[in-house]
């Protein structure tokens, strides 16, 4: 069930589609027949409590109800398969990274990055990288109130990547790469910044670890590392049990 759990939310959102329309199919089975429009409320009902079981939270609960009856309105359109295609290639382009890395695209709050910015030594020069940048809203953010340091992100979703290079375009203390955080040498960084998931802590832990100098920080956003104690742990605005984990190495 825990593997389940750690499934990225979009297939956990299929899933719980396909197995509410496995329930449906043994009902029609069983010999059950009703008007079409009560077998799409079951579909929804049926997907709305599995995406909770699923730990899926209520903006999933809100898009799951509202998936049969969509389909259901368009069911018959002619709609050309292009469009489809389009549409496709519009959500690999956003969510692609976090299917291919198993981190969804969610964003730190504004809280979040004031407490960011506190946790920046006081000195000039310094660099920062958030690894996994998603639209940026870290790095804009801490470049536009630290003037005296750069900002870096690296973000491997593409159409993501573009967003936040388009934020950053007008920050000459901002820089936004499209790549994989793995092929991102830490060593030249005083503070390392990563909001993931709990997949690849240890791993980005080991890597920083290995990278990082002595005297640098890395900073995790609510995901902790196995077997380490932050030095600090500075709770934030946002879902339930956010937090800054801080790791003084
Ligand atoms: C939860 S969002 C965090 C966004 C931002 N750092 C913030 O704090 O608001 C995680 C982002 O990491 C990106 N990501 C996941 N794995 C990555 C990887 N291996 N390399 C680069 N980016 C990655 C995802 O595409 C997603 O945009």
């Amino acid at each position: 069930m825990s593997l389940l759990r750690r499934l990225p939310p979009v297939l956990r959102a299929l899933l719980a589609q396909a197995l509410a329309f496995a329930a449906l199919v043994v009902l029609v089975r069983l010999g059950l027949r009703f008007p079409a429009l009560v077998w799409v409320l079951l579909q929804a009902v049926l997907a709305v409590f599995l995406s909770r079981w699923l730990d899926l939270g209520p903006r999933w609960g809100v898009m799951q109800a509202a998936l049969p009856f969509l389909v259901r309105a368009l069911w018959g359109v002619p709609i050309p398969s292009w469009v489809y295609l389009l549409l496709f290639l519009g959500l690999a382009l956003v969510f692609g990274g976090g299917l291919l890395t198993r981190v969804p695209l969610y964003h730190a709050s504004e809280d979040a990055w004031e407490k960011l910015e506190d946790l920046l030594p006081d000195r000039p020069d310094l660099r920062f990288v958030d690894l996994g940048c998603g639209f940026g809203g870290p790095v804009a953010h801490l470049a536009r109130v630290r003037p005296d340091s750069m900002f870096f992100g690296v973000e491997a979703s593409p159409f993501t990547w573009l967003v936040a290079w388009l934020r950053c375009l007008p920050l000459r203390n901002a820089s936004i790469r499209l790549g994989s955080l793995w092929r991102t040498e830490l060593a030249g960084f005083d503070v390392a910044y990563a909001f993931l998931s709990p997949v690849p802590m240890p791993a980005l832990w080991a890597k920083a670890r290995r990278e990082m100098p002595p005297g640098t920080r890395f900073i995790s956003h609510s995901f902790e590392v196995p077997n380490e104690t932050p030095h600090r742990v500075i709770p934030v605005k946002g879902r339930e049990g956010a937090r800054l984990l801080v790791f003084e190495l």
